[in-house]
């Protein structure tokens, strides 16, 4: 599949999560129909809540047995703290739908050595996905969201994770954090058969417009994102896109 890159653009961010919520199903049906199941890998932050609760309410019906579930990345939390992407995923999607809890595979953030939570999770996506050393998952579709500096997953810019090439899951020192978070590489999210990045709202214009169409040395972490046989799609509303030269 060649690589391609298209922007969607709609009016408010109502119409963006409904537009999101029809590309995931669209990417469930494709892939149910050619190999019996979904792999999805989602994206935390604020953004996508959204986007889970709209999944709940008018998909409750959907395929939901024959999905598979994964997290990016998360913050080096128990997935009870305010702070954890599985609550937020939980209370607002997985509560919600009829999965069963095998096909949701949750970070192991609870563990406090944040370096053996990000081995155990890459031991999960190699056991799952039946791969070896050297090998690398393909997901049907990853999410992913953009920081203010940025950065996606949690790949933030000046970070070790940038330059890692082998490994699927590591836990990457935020400086600004103070703190580990437990993320997807790029070599996973370059694997992938779609790539969605979801931006809303004025305040991500001035971001979107500098990966979308700046020049940047070394590149953004978001910049680097671009599957190598896949699709990768830029999901905004006009408040996002309100930047970029059309
Ligand atoms: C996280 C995310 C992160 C997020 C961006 C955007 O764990 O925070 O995975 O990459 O997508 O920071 O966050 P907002 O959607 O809250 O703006």
């Amino acid at each position: 599949m060649p690589s391609t890159r298209a922007i969607e653009v709609l009016a408010t961010a109502a119409d963006l999560f409904h537009a999101a919520a029809e590309e995931f199903v669209r990417a469930a049906r494709t892939a149910i129909g050619a190999q019996g199941r979904f792999t999805v890998a989602l994206s935390g932050g604020s953004t996508p809540k959204a986007l889970y609760s709209l999944l709940a309410t008018n998909y409750a019906g959907f395929a939901w047995n024959r999905i598979f579930l994964f997290f990016g990345d998360e913050r080096h939390v128990p997935p009870t703290d305010p702070e954890s992407n599985y609550r937020m995923v939980n209370e607002s999607l997985l509560t919600k739908i009829a999965i069963p809890a095998e096909n949701v595979f949750r970070v192991p953030a609870e563990n406090p050595d944040a370096a053996a939570a990000a081995s155990e999770y890459e031991a999960q996506l190699r056991g799952f996905f039946e791969i070896k050393s050297g090998e690398f998952p393909r997901f049907d579709l990853i999410l992913l969201g953009l920081g203010p500096d940025g950065h996606t997953a949690s790949l933030f810019p000046d970070s070790p994770a940038l330059n890692e090439e082998s490994r699927l899951v590591v836990a990457n020192w935020v400086a600004k954090f103070n703190a580990h978070r437990i993320t997807f590489t790029f070599p996973v999210l370059n694997r992938a058969a779609e790539v969605m990045f979801l931006a809303s709202g004025a305040d991500k214009a001035d971001m979107v417009r500098q990966v979308l169409e700046g020049k940047n040395t070394p590149p953004l972490p978001s910049q680097r994102v671009q599957p190598s046989d896949g699709k990768l799609l830029w999901m905004l509303d006009e408040a996002a896109a309100a930047k970029l030269t059309r």
